[in-house]
């Protein structure tokens, strides 16, 4: 293992990530862990991430500094190399300017972490503090305009401390840095690759679960699929998987998801039939909130009863990821710094008694889709868009009726069959159609039909926290919206949403 320590970085998780698209694993660890919980891990090298704080401030993170006595390789990125300065007997100064954006790194000595790497790199900087002092024992090796220091190395103790950021897309041969930290000065092995990974949960889920049984709710999103599979594989029989159609999915979702589990996988999978009920309670509720309160809710409700009528089991299986259980160090107003909240089911587990199995814990999410397609799983489950809990309840504007709910599926599987036919689905984060509880004049033949609107929204993201419409081809936009108006019932209209965002949302509700 090697141990990321994380000081409040907004590039925490991406230095985790980097070190395993190196085929090592990587854990994140809150900076207060000790030296002595380190060992015992059985850390190979530890990377101090960055951070938002100055080594100046008075509650700057400061770590065990026993750390640097355990003989492991230590490498302190950006907010980590001024630590080093600091704790290992350097001098830090405050900067007047602080450095930020791209700049040149010059590298006079490669030593083993600029192994093989050219001599002139473009870096991504984002610093106030530097070190202006070398800590007894260390060199530079590289240097940058604005530091002579920008790369240090202790070749005895294997301490090494880079000013720069080398997690970062824009950092050139970032994760080659990387990579050399890790295979010649930490000297790991590759060994976290997705076959490895399986095979271990598959005896870990065995070990943990026993001859017990164990119930999912199965959503047909990427994680719950995956960890379904997952399960099966390692317990077959033992694993009942609960779907619950509300009335609110798309358009042969609860076919696909029975063919799929069911028939191929040959999963014990119970669907339950709750579209009555669900409609039942959303009728006349018209405030977004209200309605996902609502969903929620019966949703727990109906999952709750089906577990009673399954009978005993003793764990709840969860899709829950390893960015949903980190829990970030929160310093200043860094983004990462958000708590995660953990989205069980509404306090179900404990209600029940049930104990949790998580076997995606320790995976981010193309780690997820990796093991899945490893599983067998489609392509159509592996990279499908997000979907939200509350679907189609909440791109049916205001009251929900089931008319316009089948007018709002029909006119939604048009736009993903020609999504999918034309590989656009594939390259945006979502699409879908949006039912607007207007009525607008159409013709048709010598008929005035006054009719319904659809509104189509097809956004690119990388986290859904900002989103950018997409500009599709104007001829795939004309055959969207022909086949719309001309094969659903009750449509006359087609408007594409052009909104970004901010200010706007993906979601209309
Ligand atoms: P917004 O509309 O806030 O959506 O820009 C951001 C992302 O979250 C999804 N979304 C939801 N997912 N329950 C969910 O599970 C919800 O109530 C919900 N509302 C929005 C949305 O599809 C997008 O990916």
């Amino acid at each position: 293992t090697i141990a990321v320590l994380d000081f409040g970085s907004q590039y925490t998780q991406v230095i985790a990530r980097r070190i395993r698209e190196c085929e090592v694993y990587s854990k994140i660890y809150h900076y207060t862990t000790t030296a002595e919980e380190l060992k015992r891990d059985g850390v190979a090298g530890i990377i101090l991430s960055g951070g938002p704080s100055s080594v100046f401030d008075k509650a700057a993170p400061i770590p065990d500094k026993a750390l640097f006595d355990l003989g492991v390789p230590v490498l302190g990125i950006c907010y980590g190399i001024q630590l080093m300065g600091k704790l290992l007997g350097g001098k830090v100064a405050k900067s007047k300017e602080r450095e930020f954006g791209l700049g040149t790194l010059q590298i006079q000595k490669p030593g083993r972490l600029f192994y093989r790497l050219p001599k002139k790199l473009k870096v991504w900087n984002s610093h106030g503090d530097k070190i202006t002092e070398l800590p007894p024992g260390f060199d530079a090796i590289g240097t940058t305009d604005n530091s002579p220091y920008a790369v240090i190395e202790d070749r005895k103790r294997d301490f090494y401390g880079i000013q720069f950021h080398p997690e970062v897309f824009h950092t050139e041969r970032g994760t080659d840095v990387i990579r050399n930290f890790l295979l010649r000065v930490c000297k790991v092995a590759q060994d976290w690759t997705t076959e490895d990974y399986i095979k271990q949960a598959v005896k870990k889920i065995r070990q943990t679960v026993g001859k017990s049984r164990v119930i999912l709710g199965l959503s047909g999103g990427v994680d719950s699929s995956v960890a379904a599979a997952l399960i099966h594989k390692a317990i077959k029989k033992q694993l009942t998987c609960v779907f619950v159609d509300n009335g609110l999915l798309r358009k042969g979702e609860r076919e696909s998801v029975e063919a799929l589990y069911g028939k191929h996988f040959k999963i014990d999978l119970r669907v339950i039939d709750a579209r009555q009920l669900f409609l039942r309670r959303l009728k006349g509720v018209e405030d977004p909130e209200k309605k996902r309160r609502i969903i929620g809710l019966t949703f727990i409700e109906v999952f709750e009863k089906s577990l009673k009528k399954i009978g005993h089991a003793d764990f709840l299986a969860q899709g829950t990821l390893y960015p949903d259980v980190i829990e970030s160090v929160a310093i200043g107003n860094n983004p990462a710094s958000l708590i995660k909240s953990h989205h069980n089911v509404g306090g179900l587990p404990e209600r029940m008694k049930l104990k949790l199995l998580e076997p995606l814990r320790e995976l981010f999410k193309d780690e997820v889709r990796a093991v899945g397609a490893a599983l067998g799983l489609p392509r159509e489950v592996v990279w499908r868009q997000p979907f939200p809990g509350p679907g189609l309840g909440v791109r049916v504007l205001g009251d929900i009726t089931k008319a316009k709910l089948d007018v709002l599926k029909e006119a939604d599987a048009i736009l993903m069959e020609e999504m999918k036919d034309s590989d656009w689905y594939w390259k945006v984060w979502q699409s879908f159609c949006v039912f607007l509880p207007v009525k607008s004049v159409g013709v048709i033949g010598d008929e005035r039909n006054y009719a319904w609107v659809i509104a189509i929204r097809v956004v690119e993201s990388i986290d859904a926290m900002t989103a950018d419409w997409t500009k599709l081809p104007y001829d795939l936009l004309a055959r969207i919206s022909n086949r719309i108006t001309n094969e659903v019932r009750d449509v006359s209209r087609v408007v594409l949403d052009i909104s970004s965002k901010p200010p706007a949302t993906i979601e209309w509700e």
